[in-house]
Order: structure tokens, then sequence, then C-alpha cells
């Protein structure tokens, strides 16, 4: 019988403050109940008062390269000994915009895994390739890289995240219908090749959730939660979508 228990994790992109980080860890704090798993994934530079203010927080990236002469990259051991548990790894921002390839995403969650950090590891298709029906071949590649590089083992201490391009930031959030085929069909690949973990391993849904929709989409029977951006900026609405994950 699967174990897995929800999560709601916010990623809040180059956004925020220090007021917001404050107003964020009050409004936590007053509805910890410890049924869910709520993270923030807030700037660098917010990642310290995030985790002094009792925020579970994590890094919205991490080099795949150790320590050295690599100017403005982000040293996976050290965001561990900063006191991060989690790290996000081939958010889509970081394919499209900075050039991520799935090779260097499985690099990354190499990376992340040896220092102790628990990788999200982010999916998902374009409105094109959704168009096309190459969603799952798109997502199962995504998934291989990772699997045919560490071996499907890699995938116990790690968490999915599904998120279509094409509703991140758009407001054109996927159907439960649609997000629950995709999210089952990533379950099934796993399980595959280990059905304990796959029964086991925490899939997040992320792109346009918000306090209308997540309780639809989270009732799902393979969606343990979400990656929620822009409505992850404002605290009374993140609550109400960590409240609908119980
Ligand atoms: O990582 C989560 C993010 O990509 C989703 O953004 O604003 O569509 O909730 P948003």
């Amino acid at each position: 019988m699967a174990s897995r228990k929800p999560m709601v994790a916010g990623n809040w992109k180059m956004n925020g403050s220090v007021e917001l980080i404050t107003t964020m860890a009050d409004t936590l704090k007053n509805a910890s109940n410890n049924k869910i798993d709520v993270l923030i994934f807030p700037p660098f530079p917010l990642l310290s008062k995030a985790l002094e203010a009792d925020i579970v927080a994590g890094s919205q990236t991490v080099s795949h390269e150790d320590a050295g002469a690599f100017t403005g990259e982000v040293d996976a051991k050290l965001v561990f000994e900063l006191g991060c548990k989690y790290t996000l790894v081939g958010h889509s921002e970081r394919r499209s915009i900075y050039g991520e390839s799935n090779d260097v995403v499985a690099l990354k969650f190499e990376k992340a895994q040896e220092n102790k950090l628990i990788p999200i590891l982010c999916v998902g298709e374009s409105e094109t390739q959704r168009e096309q029906g190459l969603t799952e071949s798109v997502v199962a590649e995504q998934l291989n890289v990772v699997i045919d590089k560490l071996g499907v083992a890699a995938l116990v201490n790690s968490v999915i995240a599904y998120e279509p391009v094409w509703a991140i930031g758009t407001g054109k959030t996927a159907s439960p219908k649609q997000a629950q085929e995709v999210h089952k069909f990533i379950r099934n690949k796993i399980a595959a090749l280990d059905m304990s973990i796959a029964e086991n391993i925490t899939l997040l849904y992320g792109g346009s959730v918000n306090d209308q929709n997540s309780e639809l989409l989270f009732a799902q029977a393979d969606i343990d939660g979400g990656l929620i951006g822009g409505a992850s900026l404002k605290p009374d609405a993140f609550l109400s979508i960590c409240n609908s994950a119980q």
C-alpha cells in the first residue's frame, strides 16, 4: 500500500522579498499540522532568511560541477550545508532560457544526490509537442536520461514534477484528467522497472495551479500535490492550496 505524504512546493522564481519571507513564515506556522510537506524555493539571496524563519526551503537549481572556477554557479554541497533538503532540477525555464539539456539535467540530478539533496525532477511537454501527440515520448525521454544514467533506484530519494510548459504562467491549467493521464503514465513507466518505487514516489503537478483548481487536481489518484509558481507568492492563496492537499 503506497504511503505517499502530500507535498506542496512554492517556486518563487526570481520574485519575493524579505518581507514576504516573514509573512509566509507566519502564515505557514499558523497552519502547520505535519499532514503535508510544505516547501518554498525562494531566490538564492532569500534562502538563509527562509531557513532562519523555519521555512523548509530549497534551491531552484544547483551546478552539476563541484566547487571551482564557475562564476555565478551554485554549489550543491553549500546548499546542503546551508540547511536545504531539496533542489529543483530541470525546471522548464532552466531548459528553455538557460539551455539546460537533458544530459545536464541528469548530471545535476546526480550532483544533488551526491550532496544529500532531494532532487525534484521537472518534466513536461510544450504546446506543440502535445498537439503532435508527443507528450508521453517527451516525458519518457526526460525520465530516461536520469534512469539510464543512474538506474531506477536513484528515484527512491527524489520527487517528479509534471509541469506542462503550456500551463506554466499562462493561466491555462491542465485539466484534472489531462494531468492524471500523464501522472499515471509516469507512475506506470517507473512500475515497469520497480513497483515499490513507483507506488511510493511523490508526483507533483505544476502549471497555473491556484486556490480555485488545486482541490480537483490533488484529488486525482496519481497527483500527490503541486509545484506552485505565481500563487505561491500570495500567502493566503498558497495556504489554501496547501490545505486542499491534505
Ligand atoms: O515551478 C512551478 C511553476 O513553473 C509553475 O508556475 O505560475 O504556472 O504556477 P505557475
